[in-house]
């Protein structure tokens, strides 16, 4: 075997790394108060450690009213009083880095909270202020510009414009809570410059870049129509909203302040529109780096699909320089093994639609195309990020009631969509007691019954748990992480079945059919599901070398 590649050692650490997301407000709460908090996160990076991942990615926990889970943000540069303090922050970094565990924190530079001081000013100070150049203000359309100014549509559903009592309207592309920041405006990009510094001097290894893509709008006067409302069409450069040009020179001044460290920050973009080789520009070594694929994320389970998006984003990847990276699950997803026990032809957003019955998964289907879809994804080069909970083999929390929903999707939707809820619901530690040990009293979301046999208690000493693959996974992969070069396509005349080796002599298959398949050659290293004798079971990933 090949010498283990040691990530932390390496200033390139990120391009091969695993990254775990850690959705602050439900991952440990050290004081009780139903909230997860960043004391609560320092309790755990033991746990994190013997995980093997690289790296923690840490959502917004910076003060916010929670209209969007605290994606609204009242102060860019400090710690909810909830989740602790600046020095709670500190004190993780650094408990962290002897963990030799990177710490990544999310930027969200589209929009501040409705509360933050700039917006208040913006509406006290009134139309045409210096104030409100901050965000996007303008007259609104129609009659006694009563009407929106264009019609850009809200992500969470409904106009992406609110009215102010004065008349004017602003943008808002997520809740209104959430008002866009104008781009155009040097002080705001000023700004972001500084609370970079400001937190990469508090040692932060790298950032995740919020809504990345939105950030240069064409504002130019009247307001351009956005072709494509529902956000499904690839991006091409025209829209006046995403993915415009002139958004790459922002992250090229920010790639100047991530080199002024040694070594130099990483950075990753979100970018929500369909994958294309545009979306790879973000990833340039003059620019972030790094780019989220959702393309895998957003692919139904089965061979072609998956062989799809595996081989365009190897593509659309090629020749940019910067990393690949793999996501299945994330705070804004149900979570992947429930995706993936769907019945044929359900959506979703459908399946969580306030709508008709729902159908009840089963179980077993989605833990052993959910464990056989992240053993396939390990063994893909690049980057892999994973969310909170997926470890455990989680299921999407499906049931919540309406009265427990917190995502502005609901009401936004008209209510409509159930939102994001379900996979935000605080992890279970423990067997028992209040809120499955995820702290000393209740939960902020309830947890089902079911929780309990998927906590970390029941799961760390069962060697068919999910805790076991993942810990398994992700030791072993360490052997891959030298090379993160393509994949070799090995044919199989089986439709339902994919096959591919690493540059290392490893070799990946995946059966897809609920039957069994014969087992490859070579020395078994892993498997998703215990193996039948001399046959690959229905379902499964084997990771397998040539003897
Ligand atoms: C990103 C976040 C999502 C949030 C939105 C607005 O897509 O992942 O959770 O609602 O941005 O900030």
């Amino acid at each position: 075997m090949p010498e283990p590649h040691i990530v932390a050692a390496d200033p390139a650490w990120w391009r091969t790394a695993v990254v775990y997301q850690v959705y602050p407000r439900s991952f440990a709460d050290s004081d009780g108060d139903g909230i997860g908090d960043l004391a609560g996160v320092r309790s755990r990076l033991g746990y994190l450690a013997d995980l093997g991942v690289d790296a923690i990615w840490l959502s917004p926990f910076y003060p916010s009213p929670l209209a969007d889970g605290g994606y609204d943000i009242t102060d860019h540069r400090a710690v909810d009083p909830r989740l602790g303090t600046l020095d709670d922050f500190v004190a993780l970094t650094k408990e962290a880095h002897a963990h030799r565990l990177k710490v990544i924190i999310d930027v969200v530079p589209n929009h501040t909270s409705d509360q933050h001081p700039w917006f208040r000013e913006a509406l006290a100070a009134g139309p045409g202020s210096p104030e409100r150049d901050r965000y996007i203000f303008r007259v609104g359309a129609g009659p006694d510009g009563a009407e929106p100014p264009a019609d850009w549509a809200s992500h969470f559903g409904g106009p992406a414009w609110e009215r102010v009592p004065d008349g004017q309207w602003y943008c808002h592309l997520f809740a209104r809570e959430q008002p866009d920041l104008n781009w155009d405006n040097p002080e705001i990009r000023q700004y972001f410059l500084d609370t970079l510094r400001f937190w990469a001097d508090l040692d932060v290894d790298g950032f995740r870049v919020d809504v990345a893509h939105s950030l240069a709008k064409d504002l130019s006067s009247p307001l351009r129509s956005q072709p494509d409302l529902d956000r499904n069409l690839p991006l091409d450069g025209s829209d006046p909203l995403y993915d415009r040009e002139e958004v790459h020179e922002i992250y090229r001044s920010w790639r100047a302040v991530f080199d002024s460290y040694d070594p130099p920050k990483m950075a990753v973009a979100e970018t929500w529109h369909p994958t294309t080789s545009r979306t790879y520009l973000y990833a340039r070594p003059s620019e972030l780096g790094q780019v989220f694929d959702f393309s895998l994320l957003k692919a139904e389970w089965g061979r072609d699909a998956f062989q799809d998006v595996i081989r365009r984003s190897l593509e659309d990847h090629q020749g940019v320089g910067g990393g690949l990276t793999w996501v299945l699950s994330s705070h804004d997803v149900p979570r992947h093994p429930s995706r993936y026990a769907l019945p044929a032809g359900v959506t979703p957003d459908a399946w969580l639609s306030s709508h008709g019955t729902r159908p009840v998964l089963d179980p077993g289907t989605a833990r052993r195309r959910g464990r056989a879809a992240t053993l396939m994804m390990l063994a893909l080069p690049g980057s892999a990020y994973l969310y909170q909970g997926e470890e455990l083999g989680l299921l999407e929390v499906a049931d919540l009631t309406e009265d427990q929903l917190r995502d502005p999707v609901w009401e936004r939707s008209g209510r409509t969509l159930k939102g994001r809820d379900g996979c935000r619901v605080p992890l279970p530690w423990t067997r028992s007691g209040p809120s499955f040990g995820f702290g000393p009293a209740g939960a902020w979301l309830p947890q089902p019954a079911w929780f309990a046999d998927y906590s970390v208690e029941s799961e760390a000493d069962d060697p068919e748990s999910s805790l076991t693959l993942y810990r398994q996974a992700l030791m072993l992969r360490r052997a891959l992480n030298a090379d993160d070069t393509g994949v070799d396509w090995l044919d199989t005349d089986d439709p339902q079945v994919l096959h591919f080796g690493r540059r290392n002599g490893w070799q990946v298959v995946v059966n897809f059919s609920a039957d069994p398949r014969p087992l490859p050659e070579g020395r078994v290293i892993l498997s998703s599901g215990p193996l039948d004798g001399h046959l690959l079971p229905g379902e499964t990933t084997l990771w397998t070398v040539r003897r």
